[in-house]
């Protein structure tokens, strides 16, 4: 049988003095953060847009600190690249585990991959697995960032760079609001950015192993992410306001 083609890391598009400029714009943003808040925490999956965002925190010096969800669910690549990411950039990036009785309040509930079975539970485990690992990651904090951009789903068409998180009372921003998929890979390129082994095995976005996989050629870049459920409830609660 004829296996259909994969997505691919796409053909860099921006000239380099446009990627200068991008790439000086993301930095003075993290500047301006820094320096309006006190303690500010970048929510890095490792994926693309994580890393990007990760290389320039590193070259703009600024204090923001790296957290990771370490939801018990990864590909061991995406495990691996915390190392590889903390010895290449030299930072330290927080692990930040579910509680065990969260976990298994699911698991006896819906069983260990109960998230299959619907929204319902699909909700459940994201809620044990990411949503409070992530208030128990932000408690404290007065700002936080994460790598989404508008181009990657119907439902973050309106994303704007700042925000306000009601459901933490802080700030939140998305220095990468406005980037493309292009822009992401030709920084990654031309800046030496290490990548997850995944990008280049067929999956343009990575979350928990069981909820993602490959995506064929000119498939939305997140038809991977919860591919049983309907388009618009393909989000882990981790960007919705509540
Ligand atoms: S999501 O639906 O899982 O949130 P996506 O994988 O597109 O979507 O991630 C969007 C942003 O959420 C990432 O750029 C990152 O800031 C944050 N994020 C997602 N997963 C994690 C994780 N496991 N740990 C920390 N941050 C994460
Ligand atoms: Fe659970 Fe899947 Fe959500 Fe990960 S992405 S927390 S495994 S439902």
């Amino acid at each position: 049988m004829i296996q259909p083609e994969l997505w691919s890391i796409p053909l860099s598009t921006l000239t380099p003095d446009g990627l200068a400029d991008k790439s000086a714009v993301l930095k003075q943003r993290l500047i301006d953060i820094s320096n309006r808040f006190s303690d500010v925490r970048f929510a890095t999956s490792l994926a693309a847009e994580d890393m990007v965002i990760t290389d320039a925190i590193a070259k703009s010096k600024t204090k923001i600190k790296l957290f990771t969800l370490a939801t018990g669910r990864l590909h061991q690549e995406t495990v691996d690249m915390v190392k590889t990411t903390e010895n290449h950039y030299g930072v330290s990036i927080a692990k930040i585990y579910p509680q065990d009785s969260d976990v298994q309040t699911f698991v006896d509930q819906y069983g260990m991959n109960g998230f299959y079975d619907g929204e319902e539970p699909k909700k459940a485990c994201c809620g044990a697995r990411k949503i409070k690992p992530l208030n128990a990651a932000l408690l404290g904090a007065d700002a936080w960032l994460t790598g989404q951009r508008r181009e990657q789903s119907t439902t973050r068409t309106e994303l704007n760079f700042e925000e306000l998180d009601d459901a933490r009372g802080i700030a939140k921003f998305n220095p990468l609001f406005d980037w493309t998929e292009a822009d992401i890979w030709t920084y990654i390129k031309q800046e030496n950015v290490p990548i997850h082994p995944l990008h280049l095995k067929g999956y343009p976005s990575i979350g928990c192993e069981p909820c993602t996989r490959q995506v064929k050629k000119g498939e939305d870049v997140r038809a991977g992410r919860w591919w049983w459920l309907q388009s618009d409830s393909k989000e882990c609660g981790l960007h919705v306001n509540q």
